[in-house]
């Protein structure tokens, strides 16, 4: 490889999405196990305020219970099974707290890449930023994303410090960046091209691409300068992480 070649950092998507239930301790525990330096989840509001760990807007898909999490409250959620349906060795996983997976940041240093899927009212920003604050890495500082602009700006409202990310397409995004000052682009994977990153680099925009789960393709974006690979296969993609950097003077 060149020897101007960075490696991306490694984020693990929804945890190890690909051996556990995402978006659960044991998903984020198995990243951590693996040595991920980063762990994407999403997060939605409770009926009762509380910021919770999920990905979609409903538990359909993930437990045996059914509602919008907006409509629900912790109690009820934390009655729901989140392990099951991927194999019965999980079963009995919890829906987590934001706070219980932030929690982990501070025994492991991971960092995590927090996805705002919605904020039902407008404290929810505030209690984020309360969170983060609580339980920052040491040395470091979380990320907040979301596809929705006014979500990034109300948390930049609500603590200008916290680094934010555009999430969606590109090159779409990295307008949005510019235009709003965010210093992260978190795009769908198969759009990034060597001029966009180019681009993003000189306007001081770091690069992350989503959801990259092909080992094979790692040295093709590192070289392309990306600065973040987030993947649902963190365990093989730092295999290959590992394989590159011994390639690497
Ligand atoms: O943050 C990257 C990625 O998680 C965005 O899409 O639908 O998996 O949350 P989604
Ligand atoms: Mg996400």
């Amino acid at each position: 490889m060149d020897s101007s070649v960075r490696l991306p950092i490694i984020e693990a998507h929804r945890g190890a999405s690909d051996e556990c239930p995402e978006n659960t301790l044991s998903a984020f525990r198995r990243a951590v196990e693996l040595g991920a330096a980063s762990i994407e989840l999403d997060i939605h509001e409770t009926k009762d305020g509380e910021l919770v760990v999920m990905h979609d807007e409903t538990v359909d898909r993930t437990t045996r219970g059914k509602g919008r999490l907006a409509a629900l409250t912790l109690a009820e959620l934390r009655a729901l099974d989140c392990g099951a349906w991927k194999h019965a060795r999980f079963a009995g996983e919890r829906i987590p707290t934001l706070a219980e997976a932030l929690e982990l940041s501070r025994a492991h240093g991971v960092r995590f890449n927090v996805e705002v899927k919605a904020f039902s009212s407008p404290r929810a920003a505030e209690r984020l930023v309360g969170l983060l604050r609580e339980y920052a890495p040491a040395g470091g500082t979380h990320v907040v994303s979301s596809f929705h602009v006014d979500a990034l700006l109300q948390v930049r409202q609500a603590d200008a410090g916290v680094p934010l990310a555009m999430l969606g397409n590109f090159p779409a995004i990295l307008d949005a960046a510019r235009h709003h000052g965010f210093p992260w682009i978190h795009g769908a994977y198969r759009g990034v091209s060597s001029a966009v990153v180019t681009a993003a680099h000189a306007a001081a925009v770091q690069v992350m691409i989503w959801t990259m789960d092909e080992p094979g393709l790692l040295a093709y974006y590192a070289g392309m300068g990306v600065d973040k690979v987030c993947t649902n296969r963190p365990r093989l993609m730092l295999a290959e992480a590992d394989v590159l950097a011994a390639l690497l003077p």
